[in-house]
Protein backbone atom coordinates (compact mmCIF):
# COMPACT_ATOMS: atom_id res chain seq x y z
CA UNK A 1 0.00 0.00 0.00
CA UNK A 2 1.34 3.18 -1.03
CA UNK A 3 2.18 6.11 1.66
CA UNK A 4 -0.53 8.36 -0.34
CA UNK A 5 -3.12 5.59 -0.17
CA UNK A 6 -2.38 5.10 4.10
CA UNK A 7 -2.80 9.06 4.58
CA UNK A 8 -6.34 9.20 2.15
CA UNK A 9 -7.77 6.40 5.15
CA UNK A 10 -5.93 8.65 7.81
CA UNK A 11 -7.64 11.58 6.69
CA UNK A 12 -10.99 9.94 6.70
CA UNK A 13 -14.60 12.11 6.69
CA UNK A 14 -14.40 12.39 10.91
CA UNK A 15 -10.60 13.74 10.89
CA UNK A 16 -11.14 16.16 8.06
CA UNK A 17 -14.29 17.50 9.32
CA UNK A 18 -12.60 18.93 12.71
CA UNK A 19 -8.66 19.35 11.22
CA UNK A 20 -9.77 23.14 11.37
CA UNK A 21 -10.46 23.47 14.85
CA UNK A 22 -8.20 20.45 16.12
CA UNK A 23 -5.14 21.15 14.41
CA UNK A 24 -5.19 24.54 15.85
CA UNK A 25 -5.13 23.03 19.41
CA UNK A 26 -2.60 20.49 18.72
CA UNK A 27 0.47 22.37 17.06
CA UNK A 28 1.46 25.10 18.93
CA UNK A 29 1.74 28.34 16.76
CA UNK A 30 0.04 26.39 13.83
CA UNK A 31 -1.59 29.53 12.76
CA UNK A 32 2.16 31.29 13.39
CA UNK A 33 3.95 28.87 11.18
CA UNK A 34 1.82 29.86 8.13
CA UNK A 35 1.90 33.64 8.71
CA UNK A 36 5.82 33.05 9.05
CA UNK A 37 5.59 31.17 5.58
CA UNK A 38 3.79 33.83 4.19
CA UNK A 39 6.25 36.44 5.35
CA UNK A 40 9.22 34.69 4.03
CA UNK A 41 7.81 34.27 0.97
CA UNK A 42 6.61 37.95 0.52
CA UNK A 43 10.50 38.62 1.31
CA UNK A 44 11.83 36.17 -1.57
CA UNK A 45 8.95 36.09 -4.60
CA UNK A 46 8.29 38.15 -6.69
CA UNK A 47 4.78 39.96 -6.76
CA UNK A 48 3.81 37.50 -9.50
CA UNK A 49 4.87 34.36 -8.53
CA UNK A 50 3.44 30.99 -9.17
CA UNK A 51 2.82 28.73 -5.46
CA UNK A 52 2.72 24.66 -5.05
CA UNK A 53 1.11 24.10 -2.11
CA UNK A 54 1.93 20.95 -1.93
CA UNK A 55 -0.21 18.76 0.58
CA UNK A 56 -2.86 21.70 1.25
CA UNK A 57 -5.05 19.87 3.45
CA UNK A 58 -7.97 22.43 4.13
CA UNK A 59 -5.77 25.56 3.02
CA UNK A 60 -4.63 27.18 6.00
CA UNK A 61 -1.09 28.19 4.09
CA UNK A 62 -3.48 28.92 0.84
CA UNK A 63 -5.33 31.59 2.81
CA UNK A 64 -2.76 32.90 4.74
CA UNK A 65 -0.54 33.40 1.54
CA UNK A 66 -3.78 34.53 -0.81
CA UNK A 67 -4.48 37.49 2.13
CA UNK A 68 -0.58 38.43 1.53
CA UNK A 69 0.39 38.85 -2.14
CA UNK A 70 -2.92 40.23 -3.84
CA UNK A 71 -0.39 39.18 -7.48
CA UNK A 72 0.51 35.31 -6.33
CA UNK A 73 -1.34 32.61 -7.83
CA UNK A 74 -1.06 28.84 -6.51
CA UNK A 75 -2.00 24.89 -7.47
CA UNK A 76 -3.13 23.52 -4.63
CA UNK A 77 -2.66 20.13 -4.34
CA UNK A 78 -3.61 17.43 -1.94
CA UNK A 79 -4.20 13.44 -2.20
CA UNK A 80 -7.35 14.01 0.26
CA UNK A 81 -10.54 14.64 -1.69
CA UNK A 82 -12.53 15.67 2.09
CA UNK A 83 -9.75 17.91 2.57
CA UNK A 84 -9.37 19.65 -0.77
CA UNK A 85 -13.06 19.93 -0.86
CA UNK A 86 -12.60 21.98 2.14
CA UNK A 87 -9.88 23.78 1.25
CA UNK A 88 -11.85 25.32 -1.67
CA UNK A 89 -14.91 26.30 0.60
CA UNK A 90 -12.63 28.29 3.17
CA UNK A 91 -10.70 29.93 -0.25
CA UNK A 92 -14.17 30.90 -1.87
CA UNK A 93 -15.14 32.49 1.64
CA UNK A 94 -11.79 34.87 0.93
CA UNK A 95 -12.61 35.44 -2.63
CA UNK A 96 -9.75 33.77 -3.69
CA UNK A 97 -10.78 31.06 -5.99
CA UNK A 98 -9.68 32.65 -8.65
CA UNK A 99 -6.15 32.67 -8.18
CA UNK A 100 -6.11 28.70 -7.67
CA UNK A 101 -6.16 25.67 -9.65
CA UNK A 102 -7.10 22.99 -7.69
CA UNK A 103 -5.29 19.05 -7.97
CA UNK A 104 -6.48 16.04 -6.16
CA UNK A 105 -3.60 13.79 -6.45
CA UNK A 106 0.21 13.10 -5.30
CA UNK A 107 2.93 15.24 -6.46
CA UNK A 108 3.51 14.07 -9.06
CA UNK A 109 0.61 15.22 -11.06
CA UNK A 110 0.94 18.50 -10.23
CA UNK A 111 1.52 20.39 -13.53
CA UNK A 112 5.13 21.09 -14.30
CA UNK A 113 5.64 24.68 -13.63
CA UNK A 114 7.66 26.06 -13.48
CA UNK A 115 6.88 27.76 -9.94
CA UNK A 116 9.02 29.88 -8.01
CA UNK A 117 7.48 29.04 -4.45
CA UNK A 118 6.59 25.46 -2.95
CA UNK A 119 4.86 24.75 0.24
CA UNK A 120 4.60 21.33 2.00
CA UNK A 121 3.55 22.02 5.14
CA UNK A 122 2.92 19.01 7.53
CA UNK A 123 3.01 16.83 5.31
CA UNK A 124 6.18 14.81 4.34
CA UNK A 125 5.96 12.68 7.88
CA UNK A 126 3.08 10.86 6.35
CA UNK A 127 5.82 9.57 3.80
CA UNK A 128 6.57 6.08 5.49
CA UNK A 129 9.88 5.80 3.44
CA UNK A 130 13.22 7.48 2.69
CA UNK A 131 12.95 7.22 -0.50
CA UNK A 132 9.36 8.16 -0.71
CA UNK A 133 10.33 11.40 1.16
CA UNK A 134 13.35 12.17 -1.11
CA UNK A 135 10.77 11.56 -3.90
CA UNK A 136 8.22 13.75 -2.84
CA UNK A 137 10.77 16.81 -2.34
CA UNK A 138 12.25 15.92 -5.96
CA UNK A 139 9.10 16.05 -7.65
CA UNK A 140 9.12 19.74 -5.92
CA UNK A 141 12.24 20.81 -6.60
CA UNK A 142 12.40 19.79 -10.36
CA UNK A 143 9.51 21.81 -11.15
CA UNK A 144 10.73 24.80 -8.95
CA UNK A 145 12.79 27.48 -11.17
CA UNK A 146 16.31 28.12 -10.45
CA UNK A 147 16.55 30.07 -7.09
CA UNK A 148 12.74 29.13 -6.12
CA UNK A 149 11.85 28.75 -2.76
CA UNK A 150 10.70 25.84 -0.57
CA UNK A 151 8.90 26.21 2.78
CA UNK A 152 8.74 22.48 4.72
CA UNK A 153 7.51 21.81 8.10
CA UNK A 154 7.15 18.03 9.24
CA UNK A 155 7.98 16.09 12.46
CA UNK A 156 10.76 14.74 12.81
CA UNK A 157 12.92 12.79 16.11
CA UNK A 158 15.77 14.13 18.76
CA UNK A 159 17.81 11.32 18.01
CA UNK A 160 17.49 10.64 21.30
CA UNK A 161 14.89 8.09 22.42
CA UNK A 162 14.90 10.19 26.34
CA UNK A 163 14.20 13.71 25.18
CA UNK A 164 11.98 12.65 22.55
CA UNK A 165 9.99 10.62 25.25
CA UNK A 166 9.72 13.81 27.18
CA UNK A 167 9.39 16.09 24.07
CA UNK A 168 5.88 13.85 23.38
CA UNK A 169 4.09 13.64 26.35
CA UNK A 170 4.45 17.59 27.05
CA UNK A 171 2.64 17.04 23.51
CA UNK A 172 0.30 14.66 24.81
CA UNK A 173 -0.36 17.27 27.40
CA UNK A 174 -0.88 20.19 25.09
CA UNK A 175 -3.55 18.21 23.30
CA UNK A 176 -5.87 17.19 26.42
CA UNK A 177 -5.11 21.20 28.03
CA UNK A 178 -6.52 21.93 24.85
CA UNK A 179 -9.70 19.79 25.83
CA UNK A 180 -9.30 17.12 23.20
CA UNK A 181 -10.63 13.91 25.60
CA UNK A 182 -8.29 11.51 26.91
CA UNK A 183 -9.75 8.77 24.25
CA UNK A 184 -9.47 11.04 21.35
CA UNK A 185 -5.11 12.13 22.30
CA UNK A 186 -4.52 8.09 23.12
CA UNK A 187 -5.92 7.15 19.66
CA UNK A 188 -4.36 10.12 18.04
CA UNK A 189 -0.89 8.81 19.35
CA UNK A 190 -1.85 5.48 18.42
CA UNK A 191 -2.70 6.38 14.83
CA UNK A 192 0.67 8.90 14.70
CA UNK A 193 2.57 5.57 15.02
CA UNK A 194 0.89 3.58 11.94
CA UNK A 195 1.16 6.61 9.59
CA UNK A 196 3.75 8.41 10.37
CA UNK A 197 7.54 8.21 9.98
CA UNK A 198 9.93 10.81 11.29
CA UNK A 199 13.55 10.92 10.30
CA UNK A 200 16.05 13.36 12.50
CA UNK A 201 16.34 16.41 11.52
CA UNK A 202 19.89 16.00 10.24
CA UNK A 203 18.51 13.05 7.54
CA UNK A 204 15.25 15.72 7.12
CA UNK A 205 18.30 18.59 5.55
CA UNK A 206 20.18 16.02 3.92
CA UNK A 207 17.06 14.78 2.08
CA UNK A 208 16.47 18.37 1.27
CA UNK A 209 20.10 19.33 -0.30
CA UNK A 210 20.28 16.03 -2.06
CA UNK A 211 17.22 17.00 -3.66
CA UNK A 212 18.45 20.27 -4.86
CA UNK A 213 18.15 23.08 -1.94
CA UNK A 214 21.44 23.89 -0.94
CA UNK A 215 20.37 26.43 1.34
CA UNK A 216 18.47 24.88 4.23
CA UNK A 217 17.63 27.35 7.31
CA UNK A 218 15.39 26.15 10.20
CA UNK A 219 13.08 29.09 10.93
CA UNK A 220 10.00 27.47 13.32
CA UNK A 221 10.20 24.65 15.71
CA UNK A 222 7.21 23.75 18.26
CA UNK A 223 7.89 20.44 20.29
CA UNK A 224 9.44 17.99 17.55
CA UNK A 225 8.07 20.01 14.21
CA UNK A 226 10.50 21.84 12.87
CA UNK A 227 9.89 24.67 9.71
CA UNK A 228 12.51 25.49 7.26
CA UNK A 229 13.18 27.65 4.55
CA UNK A 230 14.79 25.89 1.75
CA UNK A 231 16.32 27.74 -1.28
CA UNK A 232 17.07 25.87 -4.84
CA UNK A 233 20.56 26.84 -6.82
CA UNK A 234 20.52 29.15 -9.21
C1 LIG B 1 -1.60 17.48 8.48
S1 LIG B 1 -2.32 17.86 6.92
C2 LIG B 1 -1.57 19.44 6.60
C3 LIG B 1 -2.49 20.32 5.79
C4 LIG B 1 -2.01 21.77 5.62
N1 LIG B 1 -0.78 21.81 4.86
C5 LIG B 1 -1.83 22.45 6.96
O1 LIG B 1 -0.78 23.07 7.17
O2 LIG B 1 -2.76 22.40 7.76
C6 LIG B 1 -1.45 16.81 5.78
C7 LIG B 1 -2.09 16.82 4.40
O3 LIG B 1 -1.14 16.26 3.48
C8 LIG B 1 -1.83 15.45 2.55
N2 LIG B 1 -0.84 14.53 1.97
C9 LIG B 1 -0.15 13.56 2.59
N3 LIG B 1 0.70 12.95 1.75
C10 LIG B 1 0.58 13.59 0.56
C11 LIG B 1 1.19 13.45 -0.72
N4 LIG B 1 2.12 12.51 -0.95
N5 LIG B 1 0.83 14.29 -1.71
C12 LIG B 1 -0.10 15.24 -1.48
N6 LIG B 1 -0.75 15.40 -0.31
C13 LIG B 1 -0.40 14.60 0.71
C14 LIG B 1 -2.94 14.82 3.38
O4 LIG B 1 -3.99 14.34 2.59
C15 LIG B 1 -3.35 15.98 4.28
O5 LIG B 1 -4.38 16.74 3.72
Amino acid sequence: MSSSRAVHEYFDKSRSSVYDEKIRISIPGYEALHQMTAQLFRTVLPSDARVLLAGVGTGAELCALGRTAPGWSFIALDVTKDMLDRCRRNAEELGLTDRVEFVWGAVDTAPRGPYQGAASILVSHFLKTVDEKRRFFREIADRLAPGGALITAELVSGGNVATDDLVMEAWKNTNLSGGISPAEVKDNFEKRKQFVAEPSEEELVGLLRESGFKDVRRFYQAFNFVGHLCLKSR
